[in-house]
C-alpha cells in the first residue's frame, strides 16, 4: 500500500496520476487530504481516501496504518510551522510501521547557507530528522518547476518583456509532471532506500536564454528586463500575488542569480529512462499559442 500526502497538490495529484498510469490499482494507493471536499476526483479515481492534517499526530497515524511506503510532499503550511509537521508525519509514519518514507526536499548548492535562510532550510531539517528515525528513506530533491516561469516572468510578456532580476544565474527548470514520474519509480520499484535523487532536468538555462527561447516559440523579440528588487515586487502584486508571496518569490530571483540552483546533477534519467524534456519544448507547450 502506497500513501501519499498533499494529494489535492499539484505535485501529490500528478504523482498519483503516474502511479496510475504505470499500473498501480487505485485500491492500493491512499490519497492524504485534509479537506474531504477537495477528494471528489481523487474519489472517483477509485482511490482510496484518508482525511489527516500535519498537524495533527492522531489522524496521520490512522491514515498511515497498514502503508508499505509514504510519500511526504512538502507542506504548503506557513514556513514556521513546516518542520514540525514534516516532523509529526515523519513519527506517525515510524509508529504506523511503514517502510519506507519518500520526501520531496529542495535542491539548492547548499541549503543551510541559501539566502533563502530558514524558507529552504527547514528542508535540510527535516531530511536530516528523517535519517535518524532508522525508517528507510528517500529524498527527492527538487528543483525549481518549470511551471513556475510564467508567475516568475510577469503577465502579457509580449508587450512588456520577461522581467525577474535574475542577472545570470541558471537553474535546471523542470515541469511538476516529470518530478511526479520520478516519485512514482520511487514508489514502485525497490532499490530506492536510503538514497537522496536531485530531480532536475539535464541543462540549466539564464532567464536571458529563456527571453531568446520564449522569443523563437512566440515569434517577437522579448527583451529581458531585470527590474530592482522592490519594482519587482510590485510588479508581482501587481499581477495578483498576495504581498507576503511577492516578498518570498523576490527572495527566490536572488537565490537565482546568485547561482544557488545550479548544482549541476540530475538523476532524473537514471530514475525515468529517459532525458528529462528539454525546456523549450515545455515552454513549447505554454507559450506556443502566441505564435
Ligand atoms: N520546487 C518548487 O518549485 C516548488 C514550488 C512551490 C512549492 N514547492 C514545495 O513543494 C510542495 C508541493 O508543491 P505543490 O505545487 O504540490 O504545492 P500545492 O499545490 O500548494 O500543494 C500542497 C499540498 O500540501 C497540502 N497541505 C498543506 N498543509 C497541510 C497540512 N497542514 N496537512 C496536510 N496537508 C497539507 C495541501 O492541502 P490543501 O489542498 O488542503 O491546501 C496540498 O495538498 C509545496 O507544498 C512546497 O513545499 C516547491
Amino acid at each position: 500500500m502506497i500513501v501519499v500526502t498533499g494529494a489535492t497538490g499539484n505535485l501529490g495529484k500528478a504523482t498519483i496520476d503516474s502511479l496510475l498510469s504505470k499500473g498501480v490499482s487505485p485500491e492500493h494507493i491512499i490519497a492524504l487530504v485534509r479537506d474531504e471536499t477537495k477528494s471528489t476526483e481523487l474519489r472517483s479515481k477509485g482511490l482510496q481516501i484518508k482525511l489527516g492534517d500535519y498537524q495533527d499526530h492522531e489522524s496521520l497515524l490512522s491514515a498511515f496504518k497498514g502503508a508499505d511506503k509514504l510519500l511526504l510532499v512538502s507542506s504548503s503550511s506557513d514556513i514556521s510551522k513546516r518542520f514540525e509537521q514534516h516532523k509529526n508525519a515523519i513519527d506517525a509514519a515510524r509508529e504506523a510501521g511503514v517502510g519506507h518514507v519518500i520526501y520531496t526536499s529542495f535542491d539548492l548548492i547548499d541549503l543551510r547557507q541559501s539566502i533563502m535562510g530558514e524558507e529552504v532550510r527547514y528542508h535540510a531539517y527535516t531530511g536530516d530528522y528523517l535519517k535518524q528515525t532508522g525508517i528507510a528513506y528517500t529524498l527527492m530533491n527538487n528543483t525549481m518547476y518549470a511551471d513556475m516561469i510564467p508567475f516568475l516572468i510577469g503577465k502579457d510578456i509580449l508587450n512588456n518583456g520577461i522581467s525577474i532580476p535574475a542577472k545570470d544565474g541558471k537553474t535546471p527548470f523542470l515541469p511538476i509532471k516529470e518530478m511526479a514520474e520520478a516519485n512514482a519509480v520511487v514508489l514502485i520499484d525497490p532499490g530506492h532506500e536510503n538514497k537522496e535523487y536531485t530531480i532536475a532536468a539535464e541543462t540549466a538555462f539564464s532567464f536571458a536564454e529563456i527571453t531568446n527561447m520564449i522569443s523563437d516559440i512566440t515569434g517577437k523579440a522579448l527583451i529581458y528586463h531585470q527590474p530592482n528588487e522592490q519594482s519587482y515586487r510590485e510588479q508581482l502584486i501587481q499581477d495578483g500575488v498576495s504581498k507576503d508571496d511577492a516578498a518570498y518569490i523576490a527572495r527566490f530571483s536572488g537565490a537565482i542569480a546568485g547561482g544557488e540552483f545550479d548544482t549541476g546533477k540530475s538523476d532524473v534519467k537514471q530514475l525515468i529512462g529517459r532525458s528529462p524534456v528539454n525546456l523549450k519544448n515545455y515552454l513549447t507547450t505554454v507559450y506556443g499559442i502566441f505564435k
